[in-house]
């Protein structure tokens, strides 16, 4: 998977997997004198309005950042505000889901989360599993590091059990055992509210991604925002280690 998703794009074409940092959130409820949970609620209108308008715009794979395995060190009744949303928004969009073709998944250590977002987790999925066209990733409880860690001992039970062998170096074998093994690695990565970090997010992943940072709040993100970041990554050119001479189609004779 790794190989095949660093092969150069050309110009002018859609990033296949978009992969966003939604941050802003207390701060755009701040800025208006509300609770920070007011700008979660507004954040989730924001998560729906941008999975459709990604896939609009061409996006095979859409993740979204939601829940940091950080985010626990927030005061409680911000977590526990954070979970009710989810459940919320998980119980809402389960038939949004099913009659739009979305196929829902998730990375991150979802057996910490409650019970029953569990449950609800898992019946999306499996609702969802048979969508080939266009998938929703949630990050929850999600950490680079962690996911690091989990990936490592899986790898050493592996090459334990004499199912992975311990002179295979090849980063291939290794992809096999993140939480993403079945995706393309994220072409775009978007982080908004003016933040110019990474946070802990896809940091292997996300090796040779582009990254656009715009100040735009997440609960003010729009579809033309969306537009906006693509425009910009279709302007770069991904060299992937390669002299721009090379990416050039040579010149006809
Ligand atoms: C992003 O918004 C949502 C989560 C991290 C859950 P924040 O809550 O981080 O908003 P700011 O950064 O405080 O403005
Ligand atoms: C990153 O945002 C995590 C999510 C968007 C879920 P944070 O707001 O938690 O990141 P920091 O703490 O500012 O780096
Ligand atoms: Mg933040």
């Amino acid at each position: 998977m790794a190989e095949t998703s660093t092969t150069p794009v050309a110009p002018g074409q859609v990033p296949a997997h978009v992969a966003i940092i939604m941050d802003g959130n207390g701060r755009w409820a701040k800025s208006r004198g509300l609770p920070r949970l007011e700008g979660h609620r507004r954040g989730v209108e924001t998560v729906r309005t941008t999975t459709f308008a990604a896939r609009d715009l061409g996006v095979k794979v859409l993740t979204l950042y939601a829940f940091s395995v950080e985010n626990w060190k927030r005061p409680q009744d911000e977590v526990g505000g954070l979970m009710s949303l989810l459940e919320y928004y998980l119980k809402k969009e389960l038939t949004t889901f099913v009659r739009d073709r979305v196929r829902f998944r998730t990375i991150g250590r979802t057996a910490d989360l409650p019970a029953n977002i569990q449950k609800l987790l898992q019946d999306t999925i499996e609702a969802t599993k048979q969508f080939t066209d266009y998938t929703l990733v949630l990050a929850l409880n999600y950490g680079a590091r962690t996911e690091v860690v989990d990936a490592a001992h899986a790898y050493a039970a592996a090459v334990a059990a004499g199912r992975e062998n311990l002179n295979d170096d090849s980063w291939s074998s290794f992809n096999r055992y993140l939480s993403t093994a079945d995706l393309p690695d994220p072409d775009l990565v978007i982080r908004t509210s003016g933040e110019t970090r990474i946070s802990n997010f896809l940091l292997l992943q996300a090796a040779y991604a582009e990254f656009v940072f715009t100040p735009t709040l997440w609960p003010d993100f729009t579809k033309a925002d969306l537009a906006a970041a693509i425009a910009d990554y279709n302007r770069r050119e991904r060299r992937f280690g390669l002299t721009s001479e090379q990416l050039k189609p040579a010149p006809a004779r």
